[in-house]
């Protein structure tokens, strides 16, 4: 098979002073590559617009080589391409570039949806009508950012996926709702052009560089803009049919211990820190992405707490497990899902109910600064969605 193949644009080039090229991954798992030649030589050869056929990169390649053994050089160049697709540096010319695909986004949109009474809060925080711009980052297929389009018709959401991407656009076009839907990787926030009176981050701020990710707040957010962060945790009783892979220890990894509301509390304070250490006009920086001194700087505004019952079944976990997950997992795919569905049909409505928990944080530019240390913690039962 002669594929085309593209760079992935999740990995960036770079050159050590002492002439050695390396990639960086710019997305999670923010994984790192020293370049043979050869493999320098096709990250060049690829990185055309639109990408370029595997032969074709091979005969330029040889051309440049001109190897004593062209047979064995042609089988190494292969092999080096293979390995290449492998680490996710090269991928098909259409091929997805984040762990999420269009064919988890139905089961999304239906099975996660995004809490109303937060969207709610969100509006009202930020004063939201027609007029204000809003920027809704790592947006999955959209569940927050169609909830504030039905609010404003100047949404534009930001997302890593280009599966989840499609489908917010036809989903948007499903409700008769504007989104401006953008493929694009977060991380580069700090190089976007923009001006927005609301920026929103749901579920999605661990998968990011933070630093990166608050410089981008620092350059676009507009004057007496807010930034919202909802973060959100699931808890499932151990005898929950799907405690062995959603619970709080499984193969997939341990969650943390301890209150929800301190981990709510130690985000806050890592991000209010992130601001007031980037957010500062008055210390000179050759940084052209440094602060604005036109603006007032961003503080924490204000915590609130959600909680929110649900059922959880196979619908969720669909809507929440990667093929990534089920590899580490090392089951195969269909079997593990057979296995799922069987245990939740099994089990009785109140069974398959779990408790989502939500943190909702709120900065502002110009905010009087909220006292966390006083802060009461109040939780608030609300329904589902
Ligand atoms: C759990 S989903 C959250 C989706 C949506 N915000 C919500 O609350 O339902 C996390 C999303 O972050 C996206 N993501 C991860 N890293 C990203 C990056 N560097 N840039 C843009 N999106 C990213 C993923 O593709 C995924 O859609």
């Amino acid at each position: 098979m002669n594929r085309k193949l593209r760079l992935s644009p999740n990995f960036s080039l770079h050159q050590s002073v002492d002439g050695r090229s390396f990639v960086m991954g710019e997305v999670e798992p923010y994984a790192q590559f020293w370049l043979s030649d050869r493999e320098r030589l096709l990250f060049g050869l690829f990185g055309r617009r639109g990408g370029a056929l595997e032969s074709d990169v091979a005969e330029a390649l040889m051309r440049l080589m001109l190897p004593a053994n062209s047979a064995a050089e042609r089988r190494r160049i292969f092999r080096t391409i293979a390995d290449m697709i492998e680490a996710g540096v090269l991928i098909e010319a259409q091929g997805e570039v984040s762990r999420y695909g269009r064919q988890m986004a139905r089961a999304y949109l239906e099975h996660r949806p995004f809490p109303k009474a937060v969207a709610n809060r969100i509006v009202a925080l930020a004063q939201a009508g027609r007029e204000t711009r809003v920027l809704d980052l790592a947006s999955g297929p959209g569940s927050l950012a169609l909830e504030l389009a039905a609010t404003s018709p100047r949404v534009t959401s930001m997302e890593l996926s280009r599966g989840f991407v499609a489908a917010a656009k036809q989903e948007a076009r499903r409700r008769g709702l504007n989104l401006n839907a953008l493929n694009e990787n977060c991380n580069h926030l700090p190089h976007h052009d923009g001006d927005y009176d609301a920026i929103t981050i749901s579920q999605a701020i661990h998968w990011l560089d933070d630093v990166a990710l608050c410089k981008g707040v620092c350059r676009v957010l507009a004057q007496g803009g807010s930034f919202f962060v909802v973060h959100g945790a699931l808890t499932l009783p151990e005898e929950h049919p799907l405690s062995y892979i959603l619970g709080d220890r499984t193969p997939l990894g341990d969650k943390q211990s301890g209150a929800f509301s301190d981990e709510v509390l130690a985000l806050y304070r890592r991000l209010s820190l992130l601001f007031e250490a980037l957010d500062t006009p008055n210390v000179a920086r050759h940084d052209p992405t440094h602060a604005r001194r036109d603006v007032d700087r961003i503080a924490g505004a204000r915590i609130e707490l959600f909680r929110q019952q649900r059922p959880i079944g196979e619908g969720f976990a669909r809507a929440f497990l990667s093929e990534r997950h089920i590899a580490v997992l090392g089951e195969e795919k269909d079997r593990f899902w057979r296995d799922l569905k069987a245990r939740c049909d099994a089990a009785t409505p109140d069974q398959l109910i779990g408790v989502q928990e939500w943190g909702l944080l709120h900065f502002k530019r110009g905010a009087a600064r909220f006292d966390a240390n006083t802060w009461r913690r109040d939780m608030k039962e609300i329904a589902f969605p």
